[in-house]
């Protein structure tokens, strides 16, 4: 299993190139299942996740193909509708195939996913919505089991409280449904944005782009398209705290600021220089840092996707932070792993009280989870001495060339 091996203390300096996003790709791809016809997909990442999504298309029939660097080209007819344990087990993302198998053959069979790492995840408000849609769900064997014999019908869901997932399920499953769908308290993270704005090239009819209130008029078919995946924002947000704890200046090319929602205020308060260049956002830390407290909220909120990264820039920082998870429950594994380290972090509840210390020291630590990873390795960078992170398979599900990006910018850093 691969390890990575940080020598920390030095500062990064120069240009780190952002990758497409990883959750946008992943319901962009889902959408290949909505059409016969060619999507082709610019700005994919290299990503195990992707990878995973791209078997799981495969095997339902749709044709996964590199059209050139970076890009994907999808296409052909679904011919089988299940999803298997072994792929879903591997990615809870791949729940997002159902909307479009149900859309499009009015049956499909999908392995529920279960826990992980941070949490339980259910996907009730992703059945509930198909349910409302007039979907029959039942539970077979583990797996979900959805028909739809006269088809799916448009219908009004109100989502008790925000969720990416079941907002992006049914979206690509309203796209085709008989009628007008609305759906009300909608999550608004720019990855929505992004595949509206996708599944409006093939045709679609989507109001409310950006709101947490969208309306979706059915169409009869949807047709082919060309779509380019939006940057990483939180590939952005974690190289930011990068540059930021090492005390160096990094341009994050290809980065997009309006994106990053509350992180960007976080950052700033904490004593971040951030600036928006014609390339990109431009990132530095001349000065200390100065504890910030953070609570994570659906977009613009604080992304909980940023929450480990930015308590390990708070580790080190003047003064103390309460950094409060509020969208998962269990999301607090890098704690033990960061207090090995020398931080001094304690977890109440939903909250952890983060005491700034002048400096971490290298160990070896654990991965748990994908962004509790990249925490690690934001330690390491900054710790004295040598940090070994192991697991870094949780790394390569999201972020494309760690090593490489990292060791543009000067950082000492190898895998093993
Ligand atoms: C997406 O997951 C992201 N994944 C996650 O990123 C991200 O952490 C999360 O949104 C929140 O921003 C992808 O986009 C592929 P949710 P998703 O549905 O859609 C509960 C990463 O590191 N819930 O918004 O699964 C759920 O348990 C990953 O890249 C239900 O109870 O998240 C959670 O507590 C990790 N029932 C909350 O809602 C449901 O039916 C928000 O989950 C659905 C969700």
């Amino acid at each position: 299993m691969d390890r990575i091996r940080i020598e920390g203390g030095h500062p990064l300096e120069g240009v780190i190139d952002i990758s497409g996003a990883k959750n946008a790709a992943l319901p962009l791809m889902a959408a290949g299942l909505l059409t016969d016809e060619r999507l082709v997909l610019e700005n994919v990442a290299d990503l195990a996740d992707l990878t995973t999504m791209a078997a799981l298309l495969t095997q339902h029939g749709i044709a996964v193909e590199p059209e050139q660097k970076r890009c994907l080209s999808l296409g052909g007819a679904i011919t089988n509708t299940e999803a298997p344990y072994d792929i879903v087990r591997k990615m809870r993302a791949s729940i997002l195939v159902l909307g479009p198998l149900l859309a499009r053959k009015r049956v499909a069979r999908v392995s529920l996913p279960g826990g992980c790492a941070i949490g339980t995840r259910p996907v009730d408000l992703h059945l509930k919505g198909f349910e409302a849609m007039g979907a029959r769900i039942s539970l077979d064997g583990g797996y979900i089991q959805a028909e739809a014999p006269n088809g799916l019908q448009g219908a009004e869901i109100m989502f008790p409280f925000v969720s990416v997932g079941a907002t992006e399920n049914l979206l690509l499953a309203a796209s085709l449904a008989e009628g007008q769908t609305v759906l009300v308290n909608a999550a608004r993270e720019p990855e929505i944005s992004d595949l509206i704005a996708c599944l409006t090239a093939m045709g679609a009819d989507i109001a409310g782009v950006g709101t947490d209130r969208l309306v979706v008029n059915g169409v009869g078919a949807l047709h082919g398209a060309r779509h380019r995946i939006l940057p990483d924002r939180i590939e952005t947000g974690t190289y930011a705290c990068a540059a930021a704890i090492t005390g160096g200046s990094v341009l994050l090319r290809g980065a997009r600021a309006v994106d990053l929602g509350a992180v960007l205020a976080a950052l700033a308060q904490a004593g971040v220089v951030i600036e928006e260049q014609a390339e990109g956002i431009r990132v530095s830390r001349r000065n200390g840092l100065h504890g910030t407290d953070a609570m994570t909220e659906p977009f613009p909120g604080f992304a909980t996707d940023m929450q480990a990264q930015f308590m390990t820039l708070m580790a080190v920082a003047d003064g103390a932070s309460m950094i409060t998870e509020t969208i998962f429950e269990n999301r607090f594994m890098h704690v033990p792993e960061l207090n090995r380290m020398g931080a001094r972090i304690n977890v109440h509840g939903a909250s952890a009280i983060v005491r700034g210390v002048p400096s971490l020291s290298g160990a070896p630590v654990m991965a748990t989870d994908l962004r509790a990873s990249f925490s690690l390795v934001l330690a390491g960078l900054a710790a004295k001495g040598e940090t070994v992170v192991n697991r870094v398979y949780h790394l390569d599900r999201g972020y494309e060339a760690v090593e490489a990006k990292l060791a543009g910018c000067g950082a000492v850093i190898e895998r093993f």
